[in-house]
C-alpha cells in the first residue's frame, strides 16, 4: 500500500485533505475522523453510492472500512435532480449524520455535496432550486469524496451540478460549504471501468483542463493545473486502454487537477454547449464536452486582437493554449485538436445523431449559460451553430448514456 498526501503545491483550490494511492479507501475511517474533527463518539455517516454499488468488487472493502461509524446507505441512481438532493438531505437529517461520504462518479458526488451543504434545515426540491439561484452561505455537513470514475473533479470543487430535467435547465449550487473536506483518490477503485465511461471521463478532464487554462477568469494556478491534467493524459490520449496501475493513477490525478483548475477559473464554451447536448440529446456529460473540444481549440487558437474577449489580450490566450499543447507533447493546437478527434473516433461511446438539425437551438441555449462569456474568443449564435454543423463525420459522432 502506498498512500500519500498531495503536496502543498498541488493543494491549491481544493479540499484541505487529499489521500492519494492504491488502498486509500482502506483508511476511509481515518478520512471520516479528520472530516468530523472534535466528535468524541463514533460518527454517524450517510454513505451515498451509485446504482451499481452492489455489483462493484470493492463494495465490501468500503463498508468494512467505514465500520467504526454508524453508517446508513443511500443510493443516488442517476443524474442529481433537485428532488434527489432533497431526498438525500432528508436521509442525512433522519440519520443525524455528522458526515456524508460519497463513493461514486460525478453524479453521486454532486448529489451528496449538495445534500450535505443544504441539510441544516428541512429541504424541498423548490428550496434546492432557490439555493442554486442564490448560493450557499452557511456551513453544512462535511463531505468525504471518493471518486470511482476519473474526470469530473467533483471531489475538488466548491460547486455541484444539479439537473432540472423537467424545465431542461442545468443548475449549479455554489459555496465553500459545497467543497468536500477530504478527497480519497484510490486508483484501485477504477479497475473494471467500462470503456464508454472511461472515454467520457477523459474527455471531461481534457475539456476542463484546457478551458480553465484559457478562460478569461484564469490565472497562473489554473493554467498550471490545466496543463498538468493534460500532461498526465498525454500518453492515454493516443492509447487510452488498457489501464494499468500507473494509468489509473494518472487519470485520477488528471481529473483532480482539472477539478482544482475549474474551481479557480470555471469552464467556457465547450461546457456551455454540453448542457443543451445533454438535456436535449441525452449525451453523457464528458462526451458532450468532448464533442466540441477540437473545433473550439482551433477557434480559440486563432484569436485576434479584434475578437479577443480577454482584457489581457490575445497573447495571453495563445500562451495559455501553448502551455497545454506543450504539456500534451503536441506540435501545435491543430495537432492537438487532431489527437482529440482521433481519441473521440476510437472511443467506445455510442453514436449521436440530430445535432446538425438542432444546431440553432443548441447554440442559443449555450449562450444562456454565463460560462459562455468566459470563452477567451468572442462567440455568437451563428458562429456556434456553424461550429456544430461542421463537426467532422457527424454520423460517426458518439454519445448516449446518462449525463452528469
Ligand atoms: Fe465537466
Amino acid at each position: 500500500m502506498s498512500i500519500s498526501r498531495l503536496s502543498n503545491d498541488a493543494l491549491i483550490a481544493g479540499p484541505p485533505h487529499v489521500l492519494m494511492g492504491p488502498g486509500g479507501v482502506a483508511d476511509l475511517a481515518g478520512a471520516v475522523m479528520s472530516a468530523v474533527s472534535g466528535t468524541a463518539r463514533p460518527p454517524c455517516a450517510l454513505l451515498v453510492v451509485g446504482g451499481g454499488f452492489a455489483r462493484r468488487p470493492w463494495r465490501e472493502q468500503v463498508l468494512a472500512a467505514l465500520r467504526p461509524a454508524a453508517v446508513r446507505v443511500a443510493v443516488q441512481p442517476g443524474m442529481p435532480t433537485p428532488e434527489c438532493v432533497a431526498r438525500l438531505a432528508g436521509e442525512a437529517r433522519a440519520h443525524r449524520a455528522d458526515v456524508v461520504v460519497a463513493v461514486g462518479g460525478g453524479s453521486v458526488m454532486d448529489a451528496a455535496k449538495a445534500a450535505a451543504a443544504l441539510s441544516a434545515a428541512p429541504l424541498s426540491a423548490e428550496r434546492t432550486v432557490q439555493a442554486c439561484e442564490h448560493g450557499v452561505s452557511g456551513p453544512g455537513l462535511p463531505v468525504v469524496a471518493v471518486p470511482t470514475t476519473p474526470g469530473t473533479g467533483a471531489e475538488a470543487t466548491p460547486f455541484a451540478t444539479i439537473w432540472d430535467v423537467e424545465r431542461r435547465r442545468k443548475l449549479s449550487l455554489r459555496g465553500e460549504a459545497v467543497r468536500p473536506a477530504v478527497a480519497v483518490l484510490d486508483p484501485a477503485l477504477l479497475a473494471g471501468l467500462p470503456g464508454d465511461q472511461l472515454g467520457a471521463s477523459l474527455l471531461d478532464t481534457l475539456a476542463q483542463g484546457v478551458e480553465a487554462a484559457w478562460s478569461t477568469r484564469s490565472d497562473e494556478r489554473s493554467e498550471a493545473l490545466g496543463a498538468a491534467a493534460w500532461a498526465e493524459l498525454a500518453t492515454l490520449l493516443d492509447r487510452p486502454r488498457p489501464l494499468g496501475p500507473a494509468e489509473r493513477r494518472a487519470v485520477l490525478l488528471a481529473g483532480h487537477y482539472a477539478g482544482r483548475a475549474i474551481a479557480i477559473a470555471g469552464t467556457t464554451i465547450c461546457h456551455a454547449l454540453s448542457y443543451p447536448l445533454t438535456l436535449r440529446h441525452g449525451v453523457r456529460h464528458g462526451h458532450a464536452c468532448g464533442l466540441t473540444l477540437a473545433p473550439v481549440l482551433r477557434h480559440n487558437a486563432a484569436v485576434t486582437e479584434a475578437d479577443c474577449a480577454d482584457p489581457r489580450g490575445p497573447e495571453r490566450v495563445r500562451a495559455a493554449i501553448a502551455g497545454v499543447v506543450r504539456a500534451a507533447g503536441a506540435d501545435g493546437p491543430d495537432d492537438l485538436a487532431r489527437r482529440v478527434e482521433a481519441f473521440l473516433a476510437a472511443s467506445d461511446l455510442p453514436p449521436v445523431t440530430g445535432i446538425r438539425d438542432d444546431a440553432d437551438r443548441i447554440a442559443a441555449e449555450a449562450l444562456g449559460y454565463d460560462r459562455a462569456a468566459s470563452n477567451p474568443r468572442h462567440v455568437d449564435a451563428p458562429a456556434l451553430a456553424r461550429l456544430l454543423t461542421t463537426l467532422p463525420c457527424p454520423d460517426r459522432l458518439r454519445g448516449g448514456g446518462h449525463a452528469r
